[in-house]
């Protein structure tokens, strides 16, 4: 008999890191794969005791090195994502083909499931090529394999993501915030280790042929993220909204940078709510409310970002 042994893509992740924490402490035994153990394996040792975690380097997605991994595992779960694209096509390299042969090969190795995260508020966004792949992705994963199941989170934060530290280092540094249409996008952040809880569920549980969509429990606009941001490391800041001619020209300029702040798809994605479709159950039909508020999260390490760090006292602003 397979032993709980769990096949994990897209490891080294905000998200990837947390779960593996989860599941060592329940046993689970983890095979990480990384594009380069040796920038990685240093964030991915840690997570887990000795004898709990495997780390196997694949530069490539050969597919009869993911043969023998596939042999060996009873779950695959799939995170890896990108934001934007270094190279042409790349979004349905990663988003679509990838997936793809992943839940043809979890089907035809028999395992008891697989487990792909996507993302909510892409239903709509038909001009966004991120929105588009991740979408195909999921049609071709429900058709290779009844045993899927695929997670759809909003914003996912915590002190390791690369959405709240980011931004309050850009608002620590600038004197004025730009914000895309009016900062009126919605979305409905959820916290990692309410997702990773959720995860943990769905690899514990009968769950099959399950899309759910993960929602935090609040909604917020853009302009109250930073609001809750800006009061978070104790400073006032000027933000504009941008014309969208303005808007587009800056994207086309900063999508130029090697880790850019915004590309002209995720302006085109800003458009969408990030919220509830309506179309799939969520984690509250399920029975999972999540609970942690994010400003209440987000005040546990934006210490880092104020002026005097952690002993400074927060300003009321
Ligand atoms: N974070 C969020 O707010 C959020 C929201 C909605 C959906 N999601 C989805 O949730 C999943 C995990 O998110 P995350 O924030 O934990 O991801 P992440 O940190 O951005 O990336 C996950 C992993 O994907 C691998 N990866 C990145 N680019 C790759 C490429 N070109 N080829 C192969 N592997 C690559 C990397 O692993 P190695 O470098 O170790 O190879 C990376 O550690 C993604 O699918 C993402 O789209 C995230």
């Amino acid at each position: 008999m397979k032993s709980k042994e769990i096949l994990l893509f897209g490891a080294s992740g905000q998200i990837g890191r947390n779960l593996i924490r989860k599941l060592t402490k329940s046993n689970y035994k983890i095979t990480a794969v990384t594009r380069n153990i040796h920038r990685k394996g240093y964030l991915l040792k840690t997570q887990a005791n000795p004898g709990y975690l495997e780390l196997v380097e694949l530069t490539n997605f050969n597919s009869s090195k993911i043969d023998e991994l596939f042999k060996n595992c009873s779950i695959c779960i799939n995170l890896i994502g990108i934001l934007y694209e270094k190279k042409k096509n790349q979004f349905k390299t990663i988003h679509n083909d990838l997936p793809n042969m992943l839940s043809l090969k979890a089907n035809k190795f028999k395992l008891d499931k697989f487990i792909h995260m996507s993302s909510l508020g892409i239903e709509k966004a038909n001009d966004s090529k991120y929105a588009v792949s991740k979408l195909e992705g999921e049609k071709n994963i429900i058709k290779n394999f009844k045993k899927s199941i695929i997670l759809k989170p909003s914003i996912v934060y915590s002190v390791d993501d690369n959405f709240t530290t980011n931004f309050m280092t850009l608002l620590s540094r600038l004197p004025i915030m730009p914000l895309y249409y009016n900062g009126s996008t919605k979305f409905n952040p959820i916290h990692v280790s309410d997702l990773v809880d959720i995860l943990y569920h769905m690899v514990e549980n009968r769950n099959n042929d399950l899309i759910l969509e993960c929602l935090g429990p609040e909604k917020l606009s853009f302009k109250e993220i930073i609001n809750i941001l800006l009061r978070s490391i104790g400073k006032r800041r000027l933000l504009m909204p941008l014309p969208l001619s303005i808007a587009k020209m800056s994207a086309k300029i900063l999508q130029l940078f090697p880790k850019p702040l915004l590309t002209m798809d995720q302006l085109l994605l800003l458009k969408y709510d990030n919220v509830k479709s309506g179309l799939y159950k969520t984690n509250y039909d399920l029975g999972f409310k999540t609970e942690k508020i994010f400003e209440k999260e987000v005040n546990k390490y934006s210490y880092n970002w104020r002026s005097g760090g952690q002993f400074a006292k927060q300003k009321n602003l």
